[in-house]
């Protein structure tokens, strides 16, 4: 494995390699993803092993310009074109129909694929540089915490990458927000980094499948996934405050008024350390600190990580969806 900053001359290297049916990690808005040519039945089956993903888990298929999607999937309709023109390059994932020379193994034998046109410049020139459609789940272990850092990649998957192009840290660091416009009305399957009010601004009233009652349509919808080793205990917003942690105990709080409630209750003193996500509160700045302060606290030997719900809204959604995921139940 070899970590390339990103040059002209390393995107080209990196462009070849994926050519060439290695893999490579790229930078994305979200989280760094595990990128093979997706019309390369073995670079994709590598991808499943490196990151021991069980193979009925599609892939999302990233694109550098709108003009590549034809070449994996059909766009049936103008509320599909319009949500492309508007919202990519960005955080949307549009699940498509496939077309049939799109290898299999890339959509796990669904008739449907997932496509996305990612806000990364260095994304699109390696895309652009390998002059391919690019599989690429997020570059982890299976289940476990998503990267949004080089070195979370190179921690987590060593050798079974062949290149790491370094983008720095990821601006949103929640994955994308994947959208089913193969069904009507159309349908959000895990949220994410594109608000689900942008879309609905577009295309009106979407549906928002419910992880907690329905049964898994996707994988992104597994109850347990993005999840650290340490259990991690997901309460209301403000129950902190009061509470008496087990244990050597870590709190992840979502802004400065929640550490402020929690020392005014006197529990403060009984964790072991406490986090913000948030010093302004917003749940852009939690998404984006989220998965980098999980991975850091995972490595610190706590025997739980106690952590509070944001506002179900715009990111907030995509935050409490992954805390909950990442819960025990
Ligand atoms: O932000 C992101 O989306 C990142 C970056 C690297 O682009 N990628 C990512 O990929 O999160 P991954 O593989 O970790 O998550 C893809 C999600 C999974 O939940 C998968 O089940 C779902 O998309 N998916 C893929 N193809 C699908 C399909 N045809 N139908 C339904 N769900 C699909
Ligand atoms: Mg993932």
């Amino acid at each position: 494995m070899e970590i390339l900053p990103p040059t002209d001359y390393n995107i080209r290297r990196a462009g070849e390699a994926l050519a060439q049916g290695r893999l490579v990690a790229i930078p994305t808005e979200t989280v760094y993803g595990l990128g093979a040519n997706a019309f390369d039945p073995r670079a994709v089956a590598r991808v499943f092993e490196a990151k021991n993903r069980p193979s009925f888990d599609p892939l999302i298929v990233h694109v550098h310009e709108q003009a590549m999607v034809e070449e994996v999937a059909f766009v049936p309709s103008q509320k599909v074109r319009l949500l492309m023109a508007r919202l990519w390059p960005g955080p949307l994932t549009l699940i498509l129909p496939k077309r049939t020379e799109l290898p299999d193994i890339v959509t796990s034998d669904l008739p449907s694929v997932a496509v996305r046109l990612p806000a990364n410049e260095i994304a699109q020139a390696v895309i652009r540089a390998a002059g391919l459609p690019i599989a690429a789940p997020s570059a982890n272990p299976f289940g476990y915490l998503s990267p949004t850092r080089a070195e979370h990649v190179a921690r987590m998957l060593g050798d079974r990458v062949d290149f790491i192009v370094d983008g720095g840290p990821c601006p949103i660091g929640v994955e994308s927000t994947v959208l089913d416009a193969t069904r009507e009305p159309f349908t959000v399957l895990r949220p994410g980094g594109m608000p689900v009010e942008a879309i609905e601004e577009l295309v009106g009233a979407v549906e928002i499948i419910d992880r907690r009652v329905a049964k898994p349509t996707s994988p992104g919808q597994l109850p347990s996934h993005y999840a650290p080793r340490t259990p991690l205990y997901l309460y209301a917003r403000g129950a902190l405050a009061g509470l008496r942690p087990r244990g050597r105990a870590a709190a992840l709080l979502f802004e400065p008024e929640s550490l402020e409630a929690l020392e005014a209750s006197g529990s403060a003193a009984a964790f072991a350390a406490t986090r913000v996500l948030a010093p302004n509160g917003t749940a852009l700045e939690a998404a984006a600190a989220l998965f980098a302060v999980l991975h850091e606290l995972d490595a610190g030997g706590f025997d739980a990580i106690y952590a509070e719900r944001l506002p179900d809204a715009g990111l907030g959604r995509a935050v409490n969806d992954r805390l909950y995921k990442a819960s025990e139940k």
